[in-house]
């Protein structure tokens, strides 16, 4: 698998620790920012996090800000993005199983790096369930070409 990362300040601290966490994996990680602790927007590294991801089929990514939200929200504005807001091992395999989920976002405010890692193993490990799930993905898709 190949990971696109971003943080903003909030969510810095991790950012280092997940991406050793996925190199571990035997992951490749690309870190697109932001490179110190220096107050940024999420939106930003969101949208260069999900631009990526986006343009590069089978690929994903991680955001992380204080709360996973502001990522989640931004990063779902962009067309081709399912981001999944994450809290534990349930949400991020189900994020995947039944939602089809390419970016994976949570908190640095929220999970603490034993929840991080269980959320990156649940989503890196499940596969996509298709069957009932694709229409409902497909429908999702189409919303973001509507009104
Ligand atoms: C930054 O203070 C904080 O608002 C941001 O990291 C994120 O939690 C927003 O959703």
């Amino acid at each position: 698998m190949k990971f696109y990362i971003g943080s903003d300040h909030a969510g810095f601290d991790v950012k280092a620790p997940v991406i050793e966490m996925l190199k571990a994996r035997g992951y490749e990680v690309i870190d697109l920012g932001p490179e110190n602790k220096e107050r940024v927007d999420y939106p930003d590294y969101a949208k260069k996090v999900s631009q990526a991801v986006a343009r590069e089929k089978d690929s994903y990514g991680i955001l992380i800000c204080g709360t996973g939200i502001g990522m989640s929200i931004a990063a779902n504005k962009i067309d081709g993005i399912r981001a999944a807001h994450c809290h534990d091992h349930y949400t991020a395999q189900m994020a995947r199983a039944h939602n089809d989920a390419n970016i994976l976002c949570f908190g640095e405010r929220v999970s603490g790096l034993g929840v991080i890692e269980s959320m990156i193993d649940a989503f890196c490990s499940t596969p996509f369930e298709g069957g009932r799930h694709t229409g409902r993905v497909e429908k999702i898709m189409a919303l973001q070409k509507s009104l």
